[in-house]
């Protein structure tokens, strides 16, 4: 993981960095013994089993796994790669990082920051664009679509003249080669060789992260031309469905009025913010994913999204709403009427109008009984069995049995069913289960599933450094049946010998594999013993091990005996059998 940052600032930087301070900065943390506690930032849950310990300089997750040091955390909570997260705490910490500081030397660490670079400056060559004389119809064109000139500068907008190669040739004479371009989404290869400009011809949309870094760009033609519009493709800065467009102008007010208004396009974003609404992001047309949902969970857990008559009411518009409510989103509809978008709706009525939309909005059950109401007839016997059951999804998916019952009278109430019927439907569903089976996707991740002797080691290894050698006196490393145990006791016995520090913090930095560093964070946090009692448990554990290693050692050369005696191989077998009664003789 280290490599390129030397060692010592990087302990350096962790010896000055407190991760209480720094995680409190990102999500409140409750007192709880010598640790802090809270809600996982990294999965849903209802109660909290994120540990964060300030002696230590390391947090756990214990529902989903996640864990590690401070730069772990930047990582993973705010998307960084390491030596971005390196150069954010040491700025913080007012380490010096030299190497960094001579030109090329961060670029060259990873392909990510030079696709920043080369987006930060296409924008600036596309902004450019639209200000010359020259780009006066996409200008008008701007205006005509309610777009005021103050917006043009703030969005950053800009425009991709009608030449093949303009952006290529100037990223070019900024020294970027054309495999990179072409990495980053900017330029095409041509079948026949040579490269030219992808987006041609369209204003052009900057889109960024909520670190304000431009990852990539929509780009609309000014005619009915299809597509309408370009985006930039998977890029390695750049995932479609993993941000959300305009949160880095949107996250503060999100915050300040613990609600997000939702809609999906470019323009129905940019509109309504110009206007004065400026808690809203666009989705970008496509439904809201987990990565999303799990973006905006970190400002708001009210979401208001407002849906152009089209959609509004497609079923698979419905089912992901169900996975709002699932992440534990309080959702609400604003429905606007068929073939109106958030920003013809506040060019034609005014933003006053549309304000007055979301201040009506209906929570999301009342709205999808309405959608299924028009679709099925309530007068019929199949009619009400399809509202019920499809409305019965949804119910399901609110963790709180209260809220659940609540909706069930509901229902009963709209379809006209008795109660009990409903509720005999709801228990034939699948039960939601625990948190466990409702955490999804990659995020997901348990417990290490470590045999605890071998996790209890090496937490009193790292506890008490005179242990190591004792234990390692009478244990060689393969003597774990865990490789992430053998690695981490082998990194600890070298870096002992070297006289360095292994503070679980800093011994972390040495595994790339994030299994590893999560068994280091999961060992911490089991419970201190007192000196007698570790002294005991540290016995039982060698004990285990050894008996351990002593049967995987016994089914193996079972295993070989049986093969020998099949092969009829005598001389190995006899030779195998003695092994065998060496054995059981060294277990007695
Ligand atoms: P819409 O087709 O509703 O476009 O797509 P729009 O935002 O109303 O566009 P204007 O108002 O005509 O300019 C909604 C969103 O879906 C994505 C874009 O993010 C767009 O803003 N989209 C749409 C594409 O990515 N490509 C397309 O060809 C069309
Ligand atoms: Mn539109």
């Amino acid at each position: 993981m280290a490599g390129l940052i030397p060692e010592n600032l990087l302990e350096d930087i962790l010896s000055r960095v407190d991760i209480v301070e720094l995680i409190s900065s990102y999500i409140p943390l409750k007192k709880a013994g010598h640790n802090f506690r809270s809600n996982c930032p990294f999965h849903h849950e209802k109660t909290p089993s994120f540990m964060v310990s300030p002696q230590r300089q390391i947090y756990h997750c214990f529902g989903c796994g996640e864990s590690g040091n401070a730069f772990k955390f930047l990582m993973r909570h705010e998307r960084m790669e390491f030596p971005e997260a390196v150069k954010t705490l040491a700025e913080k910490t007012g380490v010096i990082l030299p190497e960094l500081d001579k030109p090329g030397a961060l670029q060259a660490a990873s392909l990510s920051s030079q696709i920043y670079k080369i987006n930060a400056l296409a924008l600036t060559f596309y902004e450019n664009n639209l200000q010359a004389e020259s780009a006066g119809i996409w200008r008008d064109y701007l205006t005509q679509r309610g777009i005021k000139p103050e917006t043009i500068k703030e969005q950053r907008l800009g425009l991709a003249t009608s030449s093949w190669e303009a952006l290529t040739i100037f990223l070019r004479t900024q020294g970027f080669s054309l495999p990179l371009l072409e990495k980053a989404g900017l330029v095409l290869a041509k079948d026949a060789g040579g490269y030219f400009d992808r987006f041609r011809n369209r204003l052009i949309f900057p889109i960024f992260d909520v670190r304000n870094r431009v990852i990539g760009f929509g780009a609309r033609v000014r005619d009915n031309t299809l597509p309408k519009y370009l985006n930039s493709p998977e890029t390695p800065v750049y995932t479609k469905g993993k941000n959300l467009f305009g949160l880095n102008l949107a996250k503060e007010a999100i915050g300040e009025m613990d609600e997000v208004i939702i809609v999906e396009g470019y323009l129905d974003f940019m509109l309504p913010f110009q206007e004065g609404l400026r808690n809203i992001v666009a989705s970008q047309g496509t439904a809201l994913t987990l990565e999303q949902i799990r973006l905006l969970k970190r400002y708001t857990h009210n979401i208001t999204m407002i849906y152009d008559g089209d959609c509004a009411g497609e079923m698979a518009t419905l089912r992901s709403l169900d996975l709002l409510i699932e992440e534990g989103m309080l959702v609400k509809i604003v429905p606007l009427p068929k073939g109106v978008d958030p920003d013809l709706f506040v060019r034609q009525n005014g933003m006053a109008a549309l304000k007055d939309k979301v201040a009506q909005a209906v929570n999301l059950f009342d709205y999808k009984l309405n959608v299924l109401k028009t679709r099925y007839s309530l007068t019929e016997v199949h009619g009400k069995s399809k509202i019920a059951a499809q409305m019965l999804l949804t119910i399901n998916k609110f963790e709180n049995a209260i809220t659940r019952g609540e909706y069930v009278k509901k229902l009963a109430e709209a379809i006209k069913v008795p109660e009990r019927d409903i509720l005999e439907e709801l228990h034939k569903l699948k039960p939601l289960g625990n948190e466990a089976n409702v955490e999804t996707g990659p995020l997901a991740k348990k417990s290490t599933g470590i045999n605890p002797a071998e996790k209890l080691l090496i937490k009193f290894m790292l506890e008490e450094k005179d242990l190591i050698e004792k234990i390692m006196q009478q244990l060689v490393p393969s003597d774990f049946q865990d490789l992430r145990t053998v690695k981490i006791v082998s990194v600890m016995q070298e870096l002992v010998a070297q006289g360095k520090n292994i503070a679980p913090s800093i011994l972390m930095n040495y595994f790339s594999e994030d299994d590893a560093s999560q068994l280091v964070c999961e060992s911490m946090f089991m419970p201190m013993l007192s000196d007698q009692e570790r002294e005991k448990a540290v016995k039982d554990c060698i004990q285990r091990i050894k008996v351990q290693r002593l049967r995987s050692q016994r089914e193996s050369l079972h295993v070989q005996i049986k093969t020998a005696q099949l092969a009829n191989d005598e001389p190995r077998l006899s030779k195998l059998t003695q092994e065998f009664h060496n054995l059981i003789k060294k277990g007695d």
